[in-house]
């Protein structure tokens, strides 16, 4: 069976960007997790659902269809045929979409869905779970930090208008949601490399896990 790469980490600290660098380097298949979550929490937002409760999220889960591509050149999701690759990356998907990932029925669904794209892998996955739950099994399994500052930097440079103190604080909430949710919560998997990437760049952490793939 073909290689798996397993990308974990809190948010801004590179995953996509350096998974998307690798899938491409080695000529692999790329899986952002994450926009699955976000399919599924633009979906609920737009059927109205009351995402304060827990009940009623797991209780349709179940309905909507979820489908992600996996070029690194270009990633594509669509939910229930419709191309949900920008508003997926709204404000107000973003600061709901932890509630939607704690939620178990939500979280068992993606997972097997998840599991069916690996397949006989040749994949790079990007998420907070998958060293730990979706492919205890990948060959490599990275962990990426990078200091609070340096990802709402990050960040606030991608999105234009924003303040990277207003960044860094909405940056910590959601990554206090993740790593306390009872439910698969985002924490180091067993046999990960920790990379904290604050002091490097975007071709310096890709070239390293380009290195420990051929270790
Ligand atoms: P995540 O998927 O973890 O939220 P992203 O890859 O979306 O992270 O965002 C990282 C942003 O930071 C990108 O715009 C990327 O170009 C930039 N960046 C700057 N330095 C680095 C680095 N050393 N590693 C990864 N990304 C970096
Ligand atoms: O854009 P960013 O890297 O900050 O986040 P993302 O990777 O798009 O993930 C959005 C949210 O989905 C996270 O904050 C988690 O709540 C959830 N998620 C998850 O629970 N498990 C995953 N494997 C991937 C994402």
């Amino acid at each position: 069976t073909g290689l798996v790469v397993a990308m974990d980490g809190p948010s801004g600290s590179g995953k996509s960007s350096v998974s998307r660098g690798v899938a491409r380097g080695l000529g692999l298949r790329y899986l952002d997790t994450g926009a699955m979550y976000r399919a599924m929490t633009w979906w609920m937002l737009r059927q109205g659902v009351d995402l304060d409760d827990p009940g009623a999220i797991g209780a349709r889960c179940g309905e909507p269809l979820i489908v992600c591509g996996t070029d690194p050149d270009g990633p594509a999701i669509h939910v229930d045929g419709i191309d949900v690759a920008g508003p997926i990356r709204q404000a107000e998907v973003t600061g709901a979409v932890s509630a939607v990932a704690a939620v178990p029925e939500v979280r068992a669904r993606l997972v097997a869905l998840q599991r069916e794209v690996i397949g006989s892998g040749g994949i790079v996955v990007e998420g907070r779970d998958i060293g730990t739950v979706v492919c205890p099994g990948a060959e490599v399994k990275i962990y990426l930090t990078a200091s609070a500052e340096a990802r709402a930097q990050r960040r606030s440079a991608e999105l234009a208008g924003s303040t990277v103190q207003a960044q860094q604080e909405a940056m910590a909430r959601r990554d206090t949601l993740d790593t306390t949710r009872k439910t698969d919560p985002l924490s180091m998997a067993d046999g990960a490399v920790e990379l904290d990437t604050t002091a490097m760049s975007l071709d310096e952490v890709i070239a390293e896990v380009l290195r420990l793939v051929a270790e």
